[in-house]
């Protein structure tokens, strides 16, 4: 039953004419009807599935049966401004990223531009981890510790940046080149570029959270790469990870319906070679099994009515 339907049908109680209306609309409503809204579009093109009708319900229903928390505009506010300051930081270090800088440099650069814009960043203490920034190198998949490891020209680096301003968490990153790519760091960047926009493209009302790791996997395996299963995206705003998880793979039609005011990551990682990983003494850093080079670009999106807007916006191409 749509949450339309059901709508009337709590109407029932409060009144004799709203009842004939419920009898009428609690007929179920083919894909092809007039939706029950009266827009005079076909019910498919209008409200199915999108069950925005009716948003305080629905806050209730995401919480209670997946523990998302729906934002409202208010929270949309701030974790936009967050990103804001997300986008500031991952433009700041592109401008510092380059052979011979250690990455415990990119670790300070972070951390005081964060804390001078009166933010805090969430990645520091964050369950033990030790700094204030990820910094991911070549076959380090994602949570790489800023050290004393000097980049090289050559070298692919993601830089993950996750400032939480105003009490608001926003989670950004992208993969740099450092000098001048050899062919295979120009190719993982590329197909890891291009699968957060095959992700992004499927954000809107009514797909499904299956229907973005879809995306992605069909592109990472037309190129003849793999996708990491054991790190997936996840809903933010009010906490560094919320529910619901954001796999980059999986099946079209599957998953937990996409509605307006969810705030959640895509932020897929992906292996030249194989998809397998471990992680390394230090209990953080993820590297390729097979120790080819991985690429990652993660943006925070919000669920609008019309389809998403990013709410950590930089261009993808
Ligand atoms: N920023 C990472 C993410 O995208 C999480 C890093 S957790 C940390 O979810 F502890 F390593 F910072
Ligand atoms: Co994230
Ligand atoms: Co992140």
């Amino acid at each position: 039953m749509s949450l339309r339907t059901k709508r009337f049908a709590q109407a029932e109680e409060t009144g004799v004419e709203k009842q004939v209306l419920v009898e009428e609309r609690a007929i179920k409503v083919g894909r092809n009807d007039p939706c029950p809204c009266g827009s005079g579009l076909k019910y498919k093109k209008c409200c199915l599935g999108k069950e925005s009708s009716d948003p305080e319900g629905l806050k209730e229903k995401y919480l209670r049966d997946y523990g998302i928390r729906l934002k409202n505009s208010k929270d949309v506010k701030g974790i936009r401004e967050a990103g804001r300051l997300a986008i500031e930081l991952l433009d700041l270090v592109e401008k510092k990223v380059g052979p011979g800088v250690m990455t415990e440099e990119i670790n300070r650069m972070v951390h005081e531009y964060t804390v001078r814009r009166g933010a805090r960043p969430a990645p520091l203490n964050y369950r033990g981890f030790p700094k204030s920034v990820c910094v991911s190198v070549n076959e380090e998949i994602c949570h790489g510790i800023p050290g004393k490891r000097m980049l090289k020209e050559g070298d692919i680096v993601n830089i993950d940046v996750t400032p939480v301003l105003d009490g608001y968490y926003a989670d950004a990153s992208k993969t740099f080149f450092v000098g001048e790519p050899g062919p295979e760091g120009a190719k993982i960047v590329e197909v890891a570029r291009e699968c957060l926009k095959a992700g992004m493209s499927l954000a809107r009302p009514g797909n499904q959270i299956g229907d973005i790791g879809w995306a992605i996997q069909t592109h990472a395996e037309a190129k003849g790469c793999s996708v990491v299963r054991e790190f997936v995206g996840h809903g933010v705003g009010f906490e560094f990870h919320e529910p619901p998880q954001i796999p980059h793979y999986g099946q079209k039609g599957k998953g937990i319906r996409l509605v307006p005011g969810m705030v959640f990551t895509i932020e897929p990682m992906i292996n030249l070679g194989e998809k397998d990983l471990r992680i390394l003494e230090d209990n953080w850093t993820a590297v390729t099994r097979d120790g080819s080079l991985s690429a990652q670009f993660e943006q925070t999106i919000l669920i609008t009515e019309e389809g998403f807007e990013s709410l950590t916006p930089y261009d993808l191409g």
